[in-house]
C-alpha cells in the first residue's frame, strides 16, 4: 500500500555481509537466550530518561559460552550482575564495543558461571531512537507530558538492553514508575480502572520477539468499545476515537472466524499524538495508532484491522528476521482484506485492494531487482531494499491468488493451519514454504505449479497470473480522470460529489505526477482539497498542487506537514518541495519549526532526504 522505511533511521544501512541467523543483530542464539525479561522503569520526564534495571532470564545452550552478547544503542550502563538461581548476586565483568551506526553497540558480558539471570542497571538517552518524549504543548490537550516508544524494527535497544532480534521470543513482567495522574500503558494486558498514582505493573504471559515491546505514558483516558476492548486517548480525544473504532469487537470476531480465537486476551487501542511515525503499530494487546485515522466517517479503520490481524500473521507467527518481513506484513494485509470485506463490505475492500495494486505497479520497475523479490537475496541487501511496498503489496497480492487459484474454503482452512502450526514461533520464508508445499499446492494439484509458487516469491515484478478485483466504481473514475485531463470535462464536472475516501484516493494518486497549474487550480477552485481534514487526501492533493507549481497551497502544506509527524504522510510532501530551489528553501524553514514536534525517526528522514537534496544540487 505504501512505502515504510523498515530499518528508517541511521538504521537505514544494512550490513551487506550475510552471517549466520539475524545481521541485524548482535545476539548469538545459539549460545544462549534470553526466556523472560523482569524491567523496572522509571520514567523521568525533565531528563527525557528511562531509568532501568533488566533483568534477563537465560537459557544456555552452549556449555562453553564464554560471553552473553547483547544490543544496546546510546544506553549508559551503570552496572551488571549475575544473579544466581537462588537469587544471590555478583558482578559482572562487561565491555560496550563502538558503535555501530546501524547496530548500536555491541554489549559483551563476561559469564564465567552461566547464571540463571543477568541483571543490567542503565538509563536510556533522551536522543533514544524509540522513544518520544513530548513536551505538555505537543499534546492534544497541552497538561501533561506524553512518551512513546516505536521498537519495530531494531530500536527496542535504544530502552532496554537485549537481544534485539525477531528470531527469539521471551515473557516479560515489568513495573513502572511515573508522576502522580498520569497513565501507564504497555504491550500486555492493561487495567482500565488502574489507579493513577505512579505506580504501574504489567505480565506479558506470551513470548513476544522484542520489537512488539511497547510504552506509554500521558494524560490518558479510557473508554469502553466492547467486552475486550477499549480505546486509550488524551481526554478530549477519547470520545471521537471511541465512535471511531466502535467496531473493534465485530473486527475481532470476524478475524476469530477465519483464523481461531483471538490468542491474547483483550485489545485496546491507544491513540498517539500526530507526530506518531506510523500508521498504526501491531503493539500485543495495545495497538499504537495515529490520529490521522480519526476521520468521523470510519474510513480508515482498515489501519485497525490491519493491526489487529498483526495477532496472528506477525505477534503469533513472527518473521525470524527482517529479510522476511513479509511474512508479517503480506500476510497481515491480506487477513486485513479479510476483515475489511466482511465489516465494511466488499467495495470497500477490492477498493483497497485495487489501491494498493496500481501503487505497486507504478513502483516496481522503480525499485532493483533485489528490492522487487518477495524474498530478497541476503547478500545483496542494501539500506534502501528495506523498504518494503513488496512486502505488504505484492506479499498481499499473492495471498490474494493463491485464494482466487485454490478457492476461499480450501486456502481459509490451510491459513489457519499455517496459523496453528507455527504458533508461537518465528520462521523463515523457506519454513513457510516448506509447509505450503504439501499442505495446499500438491494437496490440491493443478491450481498452480511450484515454479509460480518460487516466481512469487524469489522473482522480481509482478507474476502474470495475478488476480485483480473488479471494482466499477474505479473504472467510472478513471473515465472522469481522463476526460478531465483531455480538457472535455471540467473539474467542477466531476462526479465527485459521493467518492468515499479511497474513490478520492484513487483518483489522485492517478493524476499526473505533474499536472498542469490550470488542472491543479480547477481542482481546488471546484473541490476546495486545499485544507481537507482527511490527510490520506491532503497528502495526495498536496503533492500534485506543488508539483504543478501551485504555491497558493504552500501555507496549508506547510500546516499538514507541521502538525502530522506519520511518515508515510509527511515525506511526499517534503520530497515533492525539495525538488525546486524555492521548495526546497521552503522545505527547510517548515522543517526548522516543525522538528522540535516530530519523531527522532522523522527528524533522520528529513535530514537524510536534504542531504540527499543538498549532493544532488551541488554536483
Ligand atoms: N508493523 C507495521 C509498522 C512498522 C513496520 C513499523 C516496519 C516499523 C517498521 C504496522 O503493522 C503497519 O504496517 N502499519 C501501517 C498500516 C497500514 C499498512 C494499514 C502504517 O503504519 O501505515
Ligand atoms: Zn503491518
Amino acid at each position: 500500500m505504501h512505502l515504510l522505511p523498515l530499518l528508517a533511521l541511521g538504521a537505514a544501512v544494512l550490513p551487506t555481509v550475510a552471517s549466520a541467523g539475524d545481521p541485524n543483530s548482535y545476539a548469538q542464539p545459539d549460545q544462549v537466550v534470553v526466556t523472560h525479561l523482569d524491567l523496572d522503569l522509571a520514567i523521568n520526564f525533565p531528563h527525557r530518561q528511562l531509568d532501568g534495571v533488566a533483568t534477563l532470564k537465560l537459557d544456555w545452550k552452549n556449555p562453553a559460552a564464554p560471553a552473553l552478547v547483547l544490543d544496546t544503542r546510546d544506553l549508559t550502563i551503570a552496572a551488571v550482575d549475575a544473579v544466581a538461581a537462588n537469587g544471590k548476586t555478583q558482578a559482572l565483568k562487561y565491555a560496550l564495543a563502538p558503535v555501530d551506526k546501524t547496530l548500536g553497540a555491541k554489549l559483551t558480558i563476561a559469564t564465567p558461571t552461566h547464571p540463571a539471570s543477568v541483571r543490567i542497571t542503565y538509563r536510556t538517552s533522551p536522543e533514544a531512537s524509540g522513544l518520544q518524549w513530548l513536551p505538555p504543548e505537543q499534546t492534544a490537550d497541552k497538561r501533561a507530558p506524553f512518551m512513546f516508544s516505536q521498537s519495530e524494527s531494531i530500536h527496542a535497544r535504544s530502552w532496554v538492553p537485549l537481544q534485539d532480534s525477531p528470531a527469539i521470543r521471551f515473557t516479560y513482567d515489568a513495573h513502572v514508575t511515573a508522576p502522580k495522574n498520569l497513565r501507564v500503558v504497555m504491550s500486555a494486558a492493561n487495567a482500565a480502572n488502574h489507579p493513577l498514582d505512579g505506580d504501574f505493573r504489567f505480565a506479558q504471559p506470551h513470548p513476544i520477539p522484542s520489537y512488539l515491546l511497547a510504552i506509554a505514558a500521558g494524560d490518558l483516558a479510557v473508554a469502553e468499545t466492547g467486552p475486550r476492548s477499549a480505546v486509550y486517548a488524551e481526554p478530549s480525544m477519547v470520545a471521537k476515537a471511541a465512535h471511531e473504532f466502535a467496531d473493534t469487537e465485530t473486527i475481532i470476531k470476524t478475524a476469530e472466524k477465519l483464523y481461531g480465537p483471538y490468542p491474547w486476551g483483550s485489545y485496546d487501542i491507544l491513540v498517539l499524538p500526530p507526530s506518531f511515525p506510523y500508521g498504526g503499530m501491531e503493539n500485543p494487546n495495545m495497538t499504537f495508532a495515529t490520529p490521522t485515522i480519526i476521520v468521523g466517517d470510519k474510513s480508515l479503520v482498515s489501519v485497525i484491522s490491519h493491526e489487529l490481524a498483526h495477532s496472528w500473521s506477525g505477534n503469533l507467527v513472527t518473521s525470524a528476521s527482517w529479510r522476511d518481513i513479509w511474512l508479517n506484513e503480506g500476510f497481515t494485509t491480506y487477513v486485513q482484506g479479510r476483515i475489511t470485506e466482511a465489516v465494511y463490505g466488499k467495495r470497500q475492500a477490492d477498493e483497497e485492494a485495487l489501491l494498493s495494486a496500481r501503487a505497486l505497479e507504478k513502483k516496481i520497475g522503480t525499485l532493483t531487482e533485489n528490492q522487487q523479490k518477495l524474498a530478497p537475496d541476503p547478500k545483496g541487501l542494501s539500506g534502501d531494499d528495506a523498504l518494503s511496498d513488496v512486502a505488504y503489496d505484492k506479499g498481499s497480492w499473492f495471498l490474494r491468488t493463491l485464494e482466487a487459484k485454490f478457492g476461499r474454503p480450501a486456502f481459509d482452512a490451510y491459513l489457519k493451519g499455517y496459523f496453528q502450526h507455527f504458533a508461537w514461533h518465528s520462521i523463515t520464508t523457506e519454513q513457510m514454504l516448506a509447509y505450503l508445499k504439501p499442505n495446499l499446492i500438491e494437496k490440491y494439484p493443478g491450481k498452480l505449479s511450484w515454479a509460480e509458487v518460487q516466481d512469487w516469491v524469489y522473482g522480481t515484478g509482478i507474476p502474470k497470473d495475478a488476480t485483480l478485483p473488479d471494482s466499477p466504481r474505479f473504472d467510472a473514475i478513471d473515465q472522469e480522470r481522463t476526460a478531465f485531463l483531455a480538457g472535455t470535462l471540467p473539474a467542477a464536472k466531476l462526479d465527485a460529489k459521493g467518492w468515499n475516501t479511497q474513490e478520492w484516493m484513487y483518483f489522485l494518486d492517478r493524476l499526473p505526477d505533474v499536472p498542469t497549474l490550470a488542472q491543479a487550480q480547477a481542482l481546488d477552485a471546484a473541490w476546495h482539497l486545499t485544507g481537507t481534514p482527511n490527510a490520506e487526501i491532503g497528502m495526495r492533493w498536496y503533492i500534485h498542487a506543488i508539483a504543478a507549481g501551485d504555491q497558493a497551497v504552500w501555507p496549508a502544506a506547510a500546516e499538514h506537514m507541521t502538525h502530522i509527524g506519520r511518515l508515510y504522510l509527511t515525506m511526499p510532501l517534503y520530497r515533492t518541495l525539495v525538488k525546486t530551489p524555492d521548495g526546497f528553501a521552503y522545505a527547510e524553514s517548515v522543517y526548522a519549526k516543525a522538528k522540535a514536534g516530530y519523531h527522532p525517526l522523522t527528524q533522520h528522514a528529513i535530514e537524510a532526504l536534504f542531504a540527499k537534496a543538498r549532493a544532488k544540487a551541488a554536483k
